[in-house]
């Protein structure tokens, strides 16, 4: 492969390039808020939410102001509290543990399966005791976690599911949706996110029509009357304004997805032979490659290097959540969380986006090859020195 050339920089994520291609269709969608004056649970959040639920083949969706706030309100619905347990992946970001602690239970660490970086479900049943109330399951980076075999333990044991899809908008298991599989699943619509705002945004979808219910009271002060309060309740609902951004981006959520698939399989090709570990597909499920995250010892390295030639990098993430002050005393299944912990230091998300083109791909694919190489004749250099 000749090095294409690219000198312009090639940034993780560019909202830019997808924001200049919908600007004028959101600015009439914002239009439309801006003269109806109908800036809280305007007609665009139901109409968001009805087509948001079709999309995730679920029942209801509730629209609400983050994808926390949504983990939050999941909690709360299924009236998890001090006291009780919940299970969930080593590797996450940190909200999907802070909303188990919010209610006051205790967020109880799986290590991540080596293969697809996702919760282990090996390791589940251990994590299991008599407190255990529900099991957190994210779909990192856009890969499904291994939901059939999730929700089997989760029916022996009594458990309920919540699928941490915040990463995984359009992502499958044999045709069937993220975001179907649980008793309640949990989307984000941060800007960054496959289906992103212009601000914050989250949503709960769910086949449960009690759930949902239960979730629309908790995002509006407990309120289906106003000035009626049934329940101690919290503001957190979906702006008119990100709905009708959201509906606007609708349109283009697949095509996007595919794009993202394009992207992924054209890094494939480019990085064959490269001595870094890419990451693995299961053959059943649709991918919504959120990130492209590879791997390698000497990461901290490799991101520099692709620094100096303008492109930007990630890690997702750089330590285990158990790290995080307020789970330094959460249960680890199996202790220490081996293969988070190792994986943290060695993880690299490629930029990916749907707008990327292949010759960027290869551009980084080049550079990414050279660093690894680099750094490999160092290291053979410092043996031969030593
Ligand atoms: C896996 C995961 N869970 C939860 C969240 C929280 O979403 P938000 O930033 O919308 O609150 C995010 C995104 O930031 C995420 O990536």
């Amino acid at each position: 492969m000749n090095a294409p050339k690219t000198s312009s920089k090639i940034p993780l994520v560019d909202l830019q390039a997808q924001s200049r291609a919908i600007r004028e269709e959101v600015l009439a969608g914002v239009a439309e808020v801006v003269d109806s004056c109908a800036f809280i649970l305007g007609p665009q959040v139901k109409e968001f939410e009805d087509k948001f639920a079709e999309y995730c083949q679920a029942e209801h969706c509730i629209g609400l102001a983050n994808g926390t706030e949504a983990l939050h309100m999941a909690m709360r619905a299924l009236d998890i509290g001090p006291g009780d347990e919940v299970i969930t992946a080593g590797n996450s970001f940190a909200a999907t543990a802070f909303a188990i602690a919010y209610v006051g239970a205790k967020a109880v660490f799986v290590d991540i399966d080596p293969d697809d970086y996702n919760i282990d479900v090996s390791l589940i049943e251990q994590a299991i005791s008599d407190k255990t109330k529900a099991i957190i399951p994210v779909h990192l980076y856009g890969q499904p976690a291994r939901m059939n075999e999730i929700l089997e333990i989760a029916k022996r044991h009594n458990l309920k599911v919540v699928e941490d899809a915040a990463q995984a908008h359009g992502a499958e298991i044999d045709g069937k949706r993220c975001g179907s599989f649980g008793d309640i699943a949990c989307f984000s619509f941060y800007p960054g996110k496959n289906l992103g705002a212009y601000g914050d945004g989250g949503a709960c979808v769910t086949n449960d029509a009690d759930l949902a219910e239960k979730l629309r009271l908790l995002r509006n002060y407990g309120q289906k009357v106003k000035n009626r309060h049934d329940m101690l309740a919290y503001n957190c609902r979906l702006d008119t304004m990100q709905a009708a951004i959201l509906n606007v981006k609708m349109k283009y959520i697949e095509q996007w997805t595919d794009s993202r698939d394009q992207v992924a399989k054209w890094y494939r090709e480019a990085l064959q032979g490269v001595d870094i570990v890419i990451p693995m597909q299961h053959s059943n499920m649709r991918h919504a490659y959120h990130l492209f995250v590879v791997r390698h010892p000497k990461r901290d390295e490799i991101l520099e290097k692709l620094k100096e030639d303008n492109i930007f990098g990630g890690v997702h993430y750089p330590r285990p959540l158990v790290e995080a002050q307020p789970f330094v005393e959460s249960p680890c299944f199996p202790m220490g969380l081996p293969v988070t912990t190792s994986y943290a230091q060695q993880i690299l998300s490629l930029p990916m986006y749907p707008e990327m083109t292949k010759d960027q791909v290869e551009y980084v694919a080049v550079k990414l090859k050279a660093a690894v190489e680099s750094l490999s004749e160092a290291s053979v250099g410092n043996q031969a020195d030593g």
